[in-house]
């Protein structure tokens, strides 16, 4: 059994993950106990995530939770072969509470450390959808934090394709729904209030034309800015305010969407992932699925709760980082100054962490 353990940001997240059970090669399968402990009410009068509240929260309810998850699943810590934890990017120390947790787990029961990328976990995500990616495949990252195109060419074997320039696409709906006087968090709530509001009433810039390895997202936000101050008073009727939602999330979705379409016809992948924490964004997965419907890729998105931060992908990602190197796992012993297999008692959180690739 594997624990993983997930704390980048604002959300604290348990998973226990057995791989005798995987059934037909379907990573859902092992799933034994999975949990996300929002802290959405405790952000919210501050509009954001306050980094020192929320590493505060993790401290109070990660032990709770793996004790909750080892009683749920009826095992002991004898039962964990490996703990795999988020050790970056995200906030430092929203990070440290987890990784100091994990490294203290792991040299107190003599249980190996597996370190992980959190936005490669969001790739490995992937393999919770209906129809896992096949290699090689373009990956769509988008959260709160990076937006990148990412051509997966093989097992870990990642090229950058495009970026942002500036805002996250999270970002961007996130600082556009405040603008909107929308509560915290954005992203859901502008989604919430675009359902009711019409796309082509406002017109608004859609990302950088001719730069195919650019996302930008600050014309838009400077645009939906001045477009809130010529509106003045009328900001006040729902009607207004969601009809402006509406076209913000249309703006960010075909920015999204015309760079991932032009990235498909240059580099031809066999299949098509959308995940982070806007791929929750149902026009987005509509829009991405027709598109690739329309280029005859197939096309894989997570269920939403595996898009946004959790621990089921950490769990994911660990258990094939263990797969990659089983035999030193099975015959590793601890001895001082390691955690496991070459991860140093030392090991650190690292706050930015680009996604190594070639
Ligand atoms: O991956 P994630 O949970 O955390 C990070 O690693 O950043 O992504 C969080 C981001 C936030 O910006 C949030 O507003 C956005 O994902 N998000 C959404 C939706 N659900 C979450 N954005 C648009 N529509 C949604 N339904
Ligand atoms: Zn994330």
């Amino acid at each position: 059994m594997l624990l993983a353990i997930e704390t980048s940001c604002d959300e604290t997240a348990v998973c226990l993950f057995d791989e005798q059970s995987i059934e037909r090669g379907d990573m859902r399968t092992a799933l034994r106990y999975d949990v996300v402990s929002s802290q959405v009410a405790l952000h919210q009068p501050y509009g954001g995530v306050v980094p020192e509240l929320a590493a505060r929260e993790h401290v109070r309810n990660l032990p709770v939770l793996v004790n909750e998850a080892l009683q749920s699943v009826g095992i002991t810590t004898a039962d964990i072969s490996a703990i795999g934890v988020t050790r970056g990017p995200g906030l430092k120390g929203s990070l440290l509470v987890g990784l100091c947790f994990a490294k203290s787990f792991a040299l107190a029961s003599n249980i190996p450390l597996i370190p992980v990328h959190h936005i490669e976990g969001h790739i490995f995500a992937g393999n919770l959808s209906d129809t896992p990616p096949i290699y090689p495949f373009l990956a769509l990252v988008v959260s709160g934090g990076h937006t990148m195109l990412v051509l997966c060419e093989s097992y870990r074997r990642y090229r950058l394709v495009a970026s942002t320039r500036d805002d996250a696409a999270g970002e961007a709906f996130d600082k556009t729904a405040t603008l909107l006087g929308l509560p915290y968090p954005g992203g859901p709530q502008l989604s919430r209030a675009a359902e009711r509001g019409n796309a082509s009433a406002f017109s608004f810039p859609i990302g950088v034309a001719g730069d195919s390895k650019s996302f930008s997202f600050s014309g838009l936000k400077t645009a939906v800015q001045r477009q809130v101050q010529q509106l003045g008073a009328s900001m006040q009727e729902p009607q207004v305010r969601d009809d402006l939602a509406a076209s913000v999330q249309s703006a960010i979705v075909q920015a999204l969407v015309r760079k991932v379409s032009d990235a498909c016809r240059v580099h031809s992948p066999r299949a098509l992932l959308l995940t982070g924490g806007v791929a929750a964004n149902a026009l987005l997965r509509q829009s991405l699925a027709d598109e690739a419907a329309k280029l005859g890729i197939p096309f894989a998105v997570p269920a939403a709760r595996w898009c946004t931060d959790n621990a089921a992908m950490i769990a994911v990602l660990a258990y094939h980082q263990l797969q990659e190197n089983r035999e030193a796992f099975e015959s590793w012993t601890p001895h001082a100054g390691f955690l496991g297999p070459g991860v140093s008692t030392d090991l650190g959180a690292v706050a930015k962490w680009p996604l190594p690739c070639i």
